[in-house]
Protein backbone atom coordinates (compact mmCIF):
# COMPACT_ATOMS: atom_id res chain seq x y z
CA UNK A 1 0.00 0.00 0.00
CA UNK A 2 1.62 3.85 -0.49
CA UNK A 3 0.20 6.89 -1.35
CA UNK A 4 1.75 10.12 -2.39
CA UNK A 5 0.56 13.74 -1.76
CA UNK A 6 0.76 16.61 -4.64
CA UNK A 7 -0.28 20.16 -4.62
CA UNK A 8 -3.70 20.51 -5.63
CA UNK A 9 -2.48 22.19 -8.41
CA UNK A 10 0.73 22.56 -10.29
CA UNK A 11 2.00 24.87 -13.24
CA UNK A 12 4.88 23.96 -15.15
CA UNK A 13 7.14 25.60 -18.33
CA UNK A 14 7.87 29.28 -19.53
CA UNK A 15 5.49 31.78 -18.60
CA UNK A 16 3.28 30.05 -16.23
CA UNK A 17 3.95 33.21 -13.85
CA UNK A 18 0.86 34.30 -15.54
CA UNK A 19 -1.56 31.71 -14.10
CA UNK A 20 -1.17 32.82 -10.69
CA UNK A 21 -4.45 35.62 -11.51
CA UNK A 22 -6.47 32.43 -13.15
CA UNK A 23 -5.82 30.74 -9.43
CA UNK A 24 -6.26 33.92 -7.28
CA UNK A 25 -9.59 34.14 -9.06
CA UNK A 26 -10.49 30.60 -8.92
CA UNK A 27 -9.86 30.75 -5.60
CA UNK A 28 -12.09 34.08 -4.72
CA UNK A 29 -8.99 35.72 -3.06
CA UNK A 30 -9.55 39.68 -2.93
CA UNK A 31 -6.65 40.03 -0.21
CA UNK A 32 -2.87 38.25 -0.62
CA UNK A 33 -0.39 38.27 2.20
CA UNK A 34 2.88 37.49 -0.12
CA UNK A 35 6.12 36.69 0.58
CA UNK A 36 9.61 37.43 -0.85
CA UNK A 37 13.15 38.43 -0.45
CA UNK A 38 14.62 41.87 -1.05
CA UNK A 39 16.79 39.96 -3.37
CA UNK A 40 14.26 38.75 -5.62
CA UNK A 41 11.99 41.55 -5.26
CA UNK A 42 14.91 44.35 -6.25
CA UNK A 43 15.79 41.38 -9.56
CA UNK A 44 12.04 42.61 -10.44
CA UNK A 45 11.28 38.75 -10.14
CA UNK A 46 8.53 39.36 -7.62
CA UNK A 47 6.65 41.96 -10.13
CA UNK A 48 6.39 38.64 -12.49
CA UNK A 49 3.72 37.63 -9.63
CA UNK A 50 2.36 40.80 -8.39
CA UNK A 51 1.85 42.07 -11.69
CA UNK A 52 -1.15 39.41 -12.60
CA UNK A 53 -2.37 39.42 -8.86
CA UNK A 54 -2.83 42.87 -9.15
CA UNK A 55 -4.81 42.80 -12.48
CA UNK A 56 -6.95 40.12 -10.58
CA UNK A 57 -7.74 43.00 -8.82
CA UNK A 58 -6.45 41.17 -5.25
CA UNK A 59 -5.17 43.34 -2.63
CA UNK A 60 -1.59 42.84 -1.69
CA UNK A 61 0.13 43.26 1.71
CA UNK A 62 3.91 42.41 0.59
CA UNK A 63 6.95 41.01 3.02
CA UNK A 64 9.97 40.99 1.72
CA UNK A 65 12.21 40.06 4.42
CA UNK A 66 12.42 36.69 4.48
CA UNK A 67 15.56 35.99 5.52
CA UNK A 68 18.15 32.92 4.04
CA UNK A 69 17.57 30.08 6.36
CA UNK A 70 15.06 31.19 8.49
CA UNK A 71 14.81 30.38 12.23
CA UNK A 72 11.73 29.65 14.02
CA UNK A 73 11.89 32.98 15.29
CA UNK A 74 11.71 34.95 11.88
CA UNK A 75 8.38 33.00 11.43
CA UNK A 76 6.93 34.05 15.14
CA UNK A 77 7.97 37.58 14.22
CA UNK A 78 5.92 37.66 10.66
CA UNK A 79 3.03 35.36 11.82
CA UNK A 80 2.82 38.16 15.02
CA UNK A 81 2.19 41.35 12.52
CA UNK A 82 -0.13 38.97 10.34
CA UNK A 83 -2.24 37.17 12.58
CA UNK A 84 -4.83 39.15 12.68
CA UNK A 85 -5.30 40.60 9.46
CA UNK A 86 -8.39 39.25 7.20
CA UNK A 87 -6.36 37.73 4.61
CA UNK A 88 -7.67 34.70 2.19
CA UNK A 89 -4.72 33.56 0.12
CA UNK A 90 -0.91 33.36 1.55
CA UNK A 91 1.81 33.81 -1.88
CA UNK A 92 5.10 33.12 -1.90
CA UNK A 93 7.81 34.12 -4.62
CA UNK A 94 11.47 32.93 -3.82
CA UNK A 95 13.37 30.38 -2.12
CA UNK A 96 12.67 28.04 -0.17
CA UNK A 97 12.66 30.45 2.93
CA UNK A 98 9.97 32.42 1.55
CA UNK A 99 7.94 28.86 0.27
CA UNK A 100 8.67 28.16 3.82
CA UNK A 101 7.69 31.05 5.28
CA UNK A 102 4.49 31.55 3.12
CA UNK A 103 2.98 27.76 3.54
CA UNK A 104 3.67 28.05 7.18
CA UNK A 105 1.78 31.55 7.52
CA UNK A 106 -1.16 30.06 5.49
CA UNK A 107 -1.18 26.95 7.53
CA UNK A 108 -1.13 29.01 11.54
CA UNK A 109 -3.59 31.98 9.68
CA UNK A 110 -6.06 29.25 10.18
CA UNK A 111 -5.47 27.87 13.40
CA UNK A 112 -5.25 28.30 16.83
CA UNK A 113 -1.70 27.25 17.49
CA UNK A 114 1.75 29.29 17.67
CA UNK A 115 4.68 28.19 15.61
CA UNK A 116 6.47 26.45 17.78
CA UNK A 117 2.98 24.11 18.16
CA UNK A 118 3.41 22.59 14.87
CA UNK A 119 6.96 21.43 14.90
CA UNK A 120 7.01 18.07 14.22
CA UNK A 121 4.64 15.10 11.92
CA UNK A 122 0.82 16.21 11.00
CA UNK A 123 0.37 18.89 14.22
CA UNK A 124 -1.56 21.33 12.06
CA UNK A 125 -5.07 20.42 12.82
CA UNK A 126 -6.65 21.20 10.13
CA UNK A 127 -6.11 23.13 6.56
CA UNK A 128 -5.10 27.14 6.71
CA UNK A 129 -5.16 29.64 4.37
CA UNK A 130 -4.37 28.88 0.58
CA UNK A 131 -1.01 29.39 -0.85
CA UNK A 132 0.02 29.11 -4.19
CA UNK A 133 3.74 29.36 -4.63
CA UNK A 134 6.58 29.75 -7.16
CA UNK A 135 10.40 29.32 -6.57
CA UNK A 136 13.04 31.36 -8.15
CA UNK A 137 15.78 29.10 -7.66
CA UNK A 138 15.80 25.21 -8.08
CA UNK A 139 16.83 23.37 -5.36
CA UNK A 140 14.27 23.08 -2.39
CA UNK A 141 11.10 21.92 -4.20
CA UNK A 142 9.05 23.60 -1.24
CA UNK A 143 6.99 24.60 -4.09
CA UNK A 144 5.85 20.68 -3.75
CA UNK A 145 6.21 19.62 -0.53
CA UNK A 146 4.45 19.31 3.22
CA UNK A 147 8.02 20.34 5.04
CA UNK A 148 8.90 23.80 6.13
CA UNK A 149 12.00 23.74 7.58
CA UNK A 150 13.22 26.23 10.42
CA UNK A 151 16.65 26.60 12.74
CA UNK A 152 15.83 27.00 16.23
CA UNK A 153 18.82 28.37 17.57
CA UNK A 154 18.87 27.98 21.50
CA UNK A 155 19.39 24.01 20.35
CA UNK A 156 21.46 24.62 17.46
CA UNK A 157 18.96 22.39 15.57
CA UNK A 158 16.83 22.91 11.92
CA UNK A 159 13.32 21.20 13.14
CA UNK A 160 10.46 20.79 10.21
CA UNK A 161 6.81 21.66 10.50
CA UNK A 162 5.57 18.68 8.68
CA UNK A 163 2.02 18.67 7.58
CA UNK A 164 -0.11 17.52 4.39
CA UNK A 165 -2.07 21.16 5.21
CA UNK A 166 1.22 22.68 4.41
CA UNK A 167 1.38 21.12 0.79
CA UNK A 168 0.44 24.76 -1.53
CA UNK A 169 -2.91 24.70 -3.01
CA UNK A 170 -1.18 25.57 -6.16
CA UNK A 171 2.43 25.59 -7.13
CA UNK A 172 3.92 27.85 -10.07
CA UNK A 173 6.75 27.00 -11.74
CA UNK A 174 8.02 29.02 -14.30
CA UNK A 175 11.78 28.38 -15.09
CA UNK A 176 12.03 32.50 -16.71
CA UNK A 177 11.69 33.36 -12.38
CA UNK A 178 15.37 31.03 -12.38
CA UNK A 179 17.35 32.86 -14.26
CA UNK A 180 18.73 35.90 -12.44
CA UNK A 181 19.48 33.29 -9.39
CA UNK A 182 23.11 33.68 -9.19
CA UNK A 183 25.47 31.38 -9.59
CA UNK A 184 26.50 30.24 -6.28
CA UNK A 185 22.63 30.17 -5.28
CA UNK A 186 22.29 27.90 -8.56
CA UNK A 187 24.70 25.54 -8.07
CA UNK A 188 24.29 25.08 -4.41
CA UNK A 189 20.14 24.76 -5.13
CA UNK A 190 20.85 22.19 -7.72
CA UNK A 191 22.98 20.46 -5.62
CA UNK A 192 19.73 20.27 -3.10
CA UNK A 193 17.43 19.10 -5.35
CA UNK A 194 19.81 16.28 -6.64
CA UNK A 195 19.90 15.07 -3.16
CA UNK A 196 16.18 15.18 -3.17
CA UNK A 197 16.02 13.02 -6.04
CA UNK A 198 18.70 10.79 -4.65
CA UNK A 199 18.05 10.74 -1.11
CA UNK A 200 14.37 9.61 -1.91
CA UNK A 201 15.18 7.09 -4.32
CA UNK A 202 17.49 5.06 -1.73
CA UNK A 203 15.16 5.90 0.72
CA UNK A 204 13.46 3.13 2.74
CA UNK A 205 10.30 4.15 2.83
CA UNK A 206 10.61 4.76 -0.96
CA UNK A 207 7.51 3.27 -3.24
CA UNK A 208 6.90 3.41 -6.94
CA UNK A 209 5.06 6.47 -7.05
CA UNK A 210 7.98 8.19 -5.26
CA UNK A 211 10.60 6.59 -7.69
CA UNK A 212 9.09 7.54 -10.37
CA UNK A 213 9.44 11.29 -9.46
CA UNK A 214 13.20 10.44 -7.78
CA UNK A 215 14.38 9.15 -10.85
CA UNK A 216 12.91 11.33 -13.55
CA UNK A 217 14.56 14.08 -11.50
CA UNK A 218 17.95 12.47 -11.46
CA UNK A 219 17.91 12.45 -15.02
CA UNK A 220 17.10 15.58 -15.79
CA UNK A 221 19.41 17.16 -13.08
CA UNK A 222 22.45 14.91 -13.97
CA UNK A 223 22.45 15.97 -17.57
CA UNK A 224 21.34 19.92 -17.12
CA UNK A 225 23.24 20.89 -13.98
CA UNK A 226 26.78 21.43 -15.23
CA UNK A 227 25.40 23.25 -17.93
CA UNK A 228 23.23 25.38 -15.40
CA UNK A 229 26.61 26.53 -13.24
CA UNK A 230 28.53 27.53 -17.07
CA UNK A 231 25.68 29.62 -18.08
CA UNK A 232 22.85 30.67 -16.28
CA UNK A 233 20.92 31.62 -18.99
CA UNK A 234 20.43 28.56 -20.35
CA UNK A 235 17.15 28.32 -20.28
CA UNK A 236 16.65 24.90 -21.71
CA UNK A 237 19.17 23.78 -18.89
CA UNK A 238 16.95 25.94 -16.49
CA UNK A 239 13.71 24.29 -17.58
CA UNK A 240 14.96 20.54 -16.67
CA UNK A 241 16.48 22.30 -13.16
CA UNK A 242 13.40 23.56 -12.35
CA UNK A 243 11.21 20.35 -13.36
CA UNK A 244 13.77 18.30 -11.97
CA UNK A 245 13.68 20.05 -8.79
CA UNK A 246 10.06 20.02 -8.48
CA UNK A 247 10.13 16.32 -8.94
CA UNK A 248 12.69 15.99 -5.59
CA UNK A 249 9.88 17.74 -4.04
CA UNK A 250 6.96 15.51 -5.06
CA UNK A 251 9.10 12.56 -4.07
CA UNK A 252 10.22 14.18 -0.57
CA UNK A 253 6.63 14.23 0.00
CA UNK A 254 6.08 10.16 -1.11
CA UNK A 255 9.61 9.55 0.85
CA UNK A 256 11.86 10.81 2.87
CA UNK A 257 15.04 12.47 2.89
CA UNK A 258 17.91 10.09 4.44
CA UNK A 259 21.19 10.80 6.21
CA UNK A 260 22.81 13.02 3.69
CA UNK A 261 20.19 15.47 5.44
CA UNK A 262 20.65 14.38 8.68
CA UNK A 263 24.19 15.30 8.51
CA UNK A 264 23.79 18.43 6.29
CA UNK A 265 21.61 20.21 9.10
CA UNK A 266 23.52 20.55 11.93
CA UNK A 267 26.27 22.25 9.44
CA UNK A 268 23.95 24.68 8.74
CA UNK A 269 22.27 25.33 12.12
CA UNK A 270 26.04 25.64 13.65
CA UNK A 271 28.03 27.06 10.79
CA UNK A 272 25.37 29.07 8.90
CA UNK A 273 26.16 26.89 5.49
CA UNK A 274 23.87 26.84 3.03
CA UNK A 275 21.42 24.18 3.17
CA UNK A 276 22.82 23.27 -0.84
CA UNK A 277 26.29 23.62 0.02
CA UNK A 278 25.82 21.32 3.90
CA UNK A 279 23.88 18.46 1.56
CA UNK A 280 27.63 18.77 -1.23
CA UNK A 281 29.84 18.42 2.15
CA UNK A 282 28.06 15.77 2.87
CA UNK A 283 27.01 13.73 -0.07
CA UNK A 284 29.48 11.34 -1.59
CA UNK A 285 30.71 10.06 2.18
CA UNK A 286 27.27 9.08 3.36
CA UNK A 287 26.84 7.36 -0.44
CA UNK A 288 29.99 5.78 0.34
CA UNK A 289 28.24 4.40 3.77
CA UNK A 290 24.99 3.79 2.21
CA UNK A 291 26.12 1.91 -1.28
CA UNK A 292 26.21 -1.36 -0.38
CA UNK A 293 22.88 -1.70 1.56
CA UNK A 294 20.92 -1.01 -2.09
CA UNK A 295 23.64 -2.18 -4.33
CA UNK A 296 21.04 -2.22 -7.64
CA UNK A 297 19.78 1.53 -7.10
CA UNK A 298 23.38 2.97 -6.61
CA UNK A 299 24.47 1.28 -9.53
CA UNK A 300 21.22 2.64 -11.62
CA UNK A 301 22.53 6.27 -10.24
CA UNK A 302 26.09 5.41 -11.79
CA UNK A 303 24.44 5.41 -15.09
CA UNK A 304 22.17 8.01 -14.29
CA UNK A 305 25.22 10.42 -13.64
CA UNK A 306 27.01 8.88 -16.82
CA UNK A 307 29.36 5.73 -15.56
CA UNK A 308 29.92 2.94 -17.72
CA UNK A 309 28.96 -0.11 -15.61
CA UNK A 310 29.18 -2.72 -18.81
CA UNK A 311 30.14 -6.03 -17.13
CA UNK A 312 30.04 -5.15 -13.60
CA UNK A 313 28.38 -6.58 -10.75
CA UNK A 314 25.54 -4.33 -9.04
CA UNK A 315 28.01 -3.78 -6.13
CA UNK A 316 30.97 -2.64 -8.91
CA UNK A 317 28.54 -0.33 -10.24
CA UNK A 318 27.42 0.97 -7.04
CA UNK A 319 30.52 2.27 -5.74
CA UNK A 320 31.38 4.42 -9.05
CA UNK A 321 28.27 6.49 -7.84
CA UNK A 322 30.53 8.08 -4.98
CA UNK A 323 32.64 9.51 -7.46
CA UNK A 324 30.54 10.40 -9.86
CA UNK A 325 28.52 12.36 -6.96
CA UNK A 326 31.95 14.29 -6.15
CA UNK A 327 32.70 14.69 -9.44
CA UNK A 328 29.21 16.46 -10.40
CA UNK A 329 29.63 18.62 -7.26
CA UNK A 330 33.13 19.97 -7.51
CA UNK A 331 32.26 20.44 -11.55
CA UNK A 332 29.58 22.59 -10.26
CA UNK A 333 32.62 24.73 -7.78
CA UNK A 334 30.18 23.35 -4.67
CA UNK A 335 32.87 22.39 -1.44
CA UNK A 336 32.56 18.43 -0.43
CA UNK A 337 34.70 18.80 2.34
CA UNK A 338 34.65 20.12 5.76
CA UNK A 339 37.86 21.80 5.86
CA UNK A 340 37.08 23.97 2.86
CA UNK A 341 34.33 25.63 4.58
CA UNK A 342 36.53 26.05 7.82
CA UNK A 343 34.65 23.76 9.91
CA UNK A 344 37.29 21.94 12.89
CA UNK A 345 37.59 18.80 13.28
CA UNK A 346 37.10 19.16 17.20
CA UNK A 347 33.25 20.41 16.08
CA UNK A 348 32.33 16.87 14.63
CA UNK A 349 31.64 14.84 17.90
CA UNK A 350 29.01 17.79 18.68
CA UNK A 351 27.89 17.92 14.97
CA UNK A 352 27.41 13.85 15.33
CA UNK A 353 25.44 13.95 18.33
CA UNK A 354 22.69 16.72 16.85
CA UNK A 355 22.47 14.94 13.51
CA UNK A 356 21.93 11.78 15.49
CA UNK A 357 18.55 13.18 17.07
CA UNK A 358 17.21 13.96 13.56
CA UNK A 359 15.27 10.34 13.73
CA UNK A 360 12.71 11.66 10.91
CA UNK A 361 15.42 11.01 8.49
CA UNK A 362 17.85 8.53 9.88
CA UNK A 363 14.54 6.63 9.71
CA UNK A 364 14.17 6.74 5.94
CA UNK A 365 18.06 5.85 5.54
CA UNK A 366 18.88 2.86 3.17
CA UNK A 367 21.49 1.75 6.23
CA UNK A 368 20.97 1.68 9.57
CA UNK A 369 23.25 4.31 11.36
CA UNK A 370 24.89 4.31 14.85
CA UNK A 371 26.51 7.63 16.69
CA UNK A 372 29.33 6.08 16.01
CA UNK A 373 28.92 5.88 12.27
CA UNK A 374 27.67 9.48 12.20
CA UNK A 375 30.35 10.71 13.36
CA UNK A 376 33.13 8.47 11.26
CA UNK A 377 31.02 9.73 7.84
CA UNK A 378 31.88 13.34 9.15
CA UNK A 379 35.51 12.41 9.95
CA UNK A 380 35.71 11.11 6.62
CA UNK A 381 34.58 14.25 5.00
CA UNK A 382 37.00 16.32 7.35
FE1 LIG B 1 17.20 19.78 0.97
Amino acid sequence: MYSIRHPKRSWFGLGTIAKIKDEAAFLGARNALFFTDKGVRGAGVADMALAPLEEAGVEVTIYDECPPEPAIADLERAFDEFKNGAFDLVVGVGGGSSMDMAKSIGALLGNDGAPRDYLGIELVPKPGVSTILAPTTSGTGAEATPNAIFSVPEEQVKLAIVSTHVIPFAAIVDPNLTLSAPPKVTSAAGVDAFTHCLETYVARNATPLSEMYSLEGMKLIARSLRRVCDDGSDIEARTDMALGSYYGGVALAGAGAGAIHALAYPLGSRFHIPHGVSNSLMFSHVMKENHAAAPEKFARIARILGESTDGMSDAEAAALSVGAVEKLCRDCGVPTRLGEVDIPAHAIPELAEAAFKLERLLSCNPKELTLEDIERIYRAAA
